[in-house]
């Protein structure tokens, strides 16, 4: 046999040999009680908004898509998940100290404002989580919101001191 096809065999045996290696999947059917929307109050449109941009990296239930089930799709999607939940993760937003809180909701303005977030490795596949001008002053108009509503709950010292 020419090696150029034993190198093509070897590919595609290794190729379905890593289709059994799958990393856990991040889905979850329930709103937990660390969830940000059990502690501030969620219009259903910026709910919307968050699922279609942000929660497949940002919470605990990621919409997978087809593709996902294919390696090594998966390996790349899972560490931009790990990666993305690391940094914030709304269904256990809660869990932070107030100032955490806090401070998270400044970075999401930012993130939105400079257009960092959703990822372009994401828009670029899901077309609709891209934010339209509308989208985005609806989001910042609620997460300065959420942080009104912790200025009137806890003593402004204690959200802007201890960061992280
Ligand atoms: C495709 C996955 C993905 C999507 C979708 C996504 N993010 Fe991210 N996000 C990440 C990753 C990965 C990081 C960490 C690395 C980085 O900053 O690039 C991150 C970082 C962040 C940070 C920085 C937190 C910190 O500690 O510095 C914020 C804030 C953020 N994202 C908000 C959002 C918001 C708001 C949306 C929706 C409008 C969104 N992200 C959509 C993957 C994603």
């Amino acid at each position: 046999m020419k090696l150029w096809k034993k190198i093509v065999i070897a590919f595609f045996c290794v190729l379905v040999a890593i289709q059994f290696i799958r990393p856990a999947r991040n889905v979850s059917a329930e709103v937990p009680s660390t969830d940000i929307s059990r502690h501030y109050k969620m219009p259903a449109s910026i709910q919307r908004i968050l699922t279609k941009s942000c929660t497949d990296c940002h919470s605990n239930n990621t919409n997978y898509p087809w593709y996902s089930n294919i390696q090594p799709v998966s390996w790349w999607l899972n560490r931009h998940i790990k990666d993305g939940k690391r940094h914030l993760n709304f269904s256990e937003f809660t869990l932070r100290s107030a100032a955490s809180q806090y401070h998270k909701l400044e970075e999401c303005i930012k993130e939105i404002e400079s257009d960092e977030m959703p990822l372009p490795s994401y828009t670029l596949v899901h077309k609709d989580a891209v934010l339209n001008a509308m989208e985005t002053r609806q989001l910042i108009d609620w997460f300065n919101s959420v942080k009104d509503s912790m200025k009137a709950r806890y003593p402004v010292d204690s959200l802007l001191l201890k960061r992280k």
